[in-house]
């Protein structure tokens, strides 16, 4: 009734970062590097309508993906949140101002306000992340969760 995907990438040789086509190789997933990756790129999530507010999403973000990057030893979990509400107040606001308020708690985002209460921090707002998208108008934020279990001086040069 739900699905995740994702990739391990090395970060920092990975040569864009800008967009959801460019860190998953437009879709296909060839950049995944589990031998030098060091960051868990959170790629899809989706809960089948009809079966969301039911646990499924949080169990495949804890087990499916936090649980990995421990498992795998991986420095961190990041992912691109599509900003599902933002068009609704884009006269009204940048980007960056209603990310601000999301993670103020002042206005709920469908998917980001579910991020943050899993224990994800936003590190970016880009634009352009997902191009064509009506909901977010292609804007994103960056999101970030650390493995507190690996040392972070060794796990981020792996
Ligand atoms: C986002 C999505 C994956 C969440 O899955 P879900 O199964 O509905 O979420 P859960 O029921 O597991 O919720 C987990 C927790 O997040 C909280 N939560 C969920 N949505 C929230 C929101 N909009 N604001 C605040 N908290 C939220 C729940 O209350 C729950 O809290 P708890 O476990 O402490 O009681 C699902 O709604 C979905 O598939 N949406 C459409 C696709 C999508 O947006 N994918 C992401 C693309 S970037």
């Amino acid at each position: 009734m739900g699905v995740a995907s994702g990739l391990v990438i090395d970060w920092d040789a990975q040569p864009d970062t800008s967009s959801w086509n460019a860190l998953t190789a437009d879709g296909y997933y060839t950049n995944h590097d589990p031998v030098n990756g060091n960051t868990l790129f959170a790629a899809d999530v989706m809960v089948r309508p009809g079966f969301q507010g039911q646990g499924i999403g949080r169990r495949l973000y804890e087990r499916g993906r936090l649980g990995l990057a421990r498992q795998l030893g991986l420095w961190r979990v990041v992912a691109g949140s599509r900003l599902r509400g933002y068009a609704r107040y884009a006269d009204k606001l940048s980007a960056q101002q209603y990310v601000d308020e999301v993670v103020a708690g002042r206005l709920n985002d469908p998917t980001l306000s579910f991020q943050l209460h899993l224990g994800f921090r936003v590190t970016a707002v880009i634009g352009d992340y997902f191009k064509g998208d009506p909901e977010s108008l292609g804007w994103a934020a960056i999101i970030e969760w650390i493995n507190d279990e690996v040392d972070q001086g060794t796990a981020r040069t792996k």
